[in-house]
C-alpha cells in the first residue's frame, strides 16, 4: 500500500453495472472504495446503508472506506463494520460522543475516522486525535458529487497534519469533495494521505486514465 491512498468515490459510479465499475478502478489501482452513506438527515440527500456494503464486499477484496453521513451514528456502526466496513468515518457534528464513538470503532476491529465539515474547525479534533485512525477534512458541504473544491480546506490540512505529526503519526488524513487534477497535488502537499474523487474518476471520458493521471500528480510530490 502506497503511504498517499487514491480511493475512488462510488457516490459517482453508475449502479446499474457497479461489479463493472469496481473491477475497472480496482485494475486501475484503487487503493481503497470510497461508499457515502447519506441519510436524507445529516445531508439532504440518500444512498445505502449496511445492505448495500454487504452486497459490495462480494465483488472486491479492496478495503472499505464507510463515510456515514449519518445522524445518531453510533446506533449504526455495528451494522456497517458486519456488512464489512474496515474504516468507519462518522461525523464531529453527528454525534455530542465522538470519544466514544472512537473507542467502539478500534473495539469492533475498525479503522476510527472522523469528519469535519468545512463549517467546523480542527481544534475540534484536539482532545479526540489519539482515538483516531483516520481524519477526513471535508473540502465541500457533504451531500452531493461534482461540487467545487473549498480552497480553505487546504488550511485545514495543514492544521491537521500538524496534530498528527505532533500527538499520532499513524493517523491517516482523508480529504474529500472536489478533488482531481487541478488540486490533487496541493492536497498532498497541505498533508493529505487519502484522496478521495468520485466525479472527477467516473465522470471521466477514460476513468483509468484519470486515475493513472491522479497517482502520478501524487507521486511527484510525496516524499
Ligand atoms: C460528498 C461525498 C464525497 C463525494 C465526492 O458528500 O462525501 O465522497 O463522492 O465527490 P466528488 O469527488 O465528485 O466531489
Ligand atoms: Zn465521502
Amino acid at each position: 500500500m502506497p503511504s498517499v491512498k487514491l480511493a475512488p468515490s462510488l457516490l459517482s459510479a453508475d449502479f446499474a453495472d457497479i461489479a463493472g465499475q469496481i473491477k475497472m478502478v480496482e485494475a486501475a489501482g484503487a487503493n481503497a472504495l470510497h461508499l457515502d452513506s447519506m441519510d436524507g438527515r445529516f445531508v439532504p440527500n440518500f444512498t445505502w446503508g449496511p445492505k448495500i456494503v454487504a452486497d459490495l464486499r462480494k465483488l472486491t477484496t479492496l478495503p472499505f472506506d464507510c463515510h456515514l453521513m449519518i445522524v445518531e451514528p453510533e446506533k449504526y456502526v455495528d451494522a456497517f463494520r458486519e456488512a464489512g466496513a474496515d474504516i468507519i468515518t462518522f461525523h464531529y457534528e453527528a454525534t455530542p460522543h465522538a470519544h466514544r464513538l472512537l473507542q467502539h470503532l478500534r473495539k469492533i476491529g475498525a479503522r476510527a475516522g472522523i469528519g469535519i465539515n468545512p463549517q467546523t474547525p480542527t481544534a475540534m479534533l484536539v482532545d479526540l486525535i489519539e482515538e483516531c485512525d483516520q481524519i477526513l477534512v471535508m473540502s465541500v458541504n457533504p451531500g452531493f458529487g461534482g461540487q467545487a473544491f473549498i480552497e480553505r480546506a487546504l488550511v485545514k490540512l495543514r492544521e491537521v497534519r500538524a496534530l498528527v505529526a505532533a500527538r499520532n503519526p499513524d493517523c491517516d488524513i482523508e480529504v474529500d469533495g472536489g478533488i482531481g487534477t487541478t488540486n490533487i497535488e496541493r492536497a498532498v502537499e497541505a498533508g493529505a494521505t487519502m484522496l478521495i474523487a468520485g466525479s472527477s474518476v467516473f465522470g471521466a471520458a477514460d476513468p483509468p486514465a484519470a486515475m493513472r493521471e491522479m497517482r502520478r500528480r501524487i507521486d511527484s510530490v510525496v516524499k
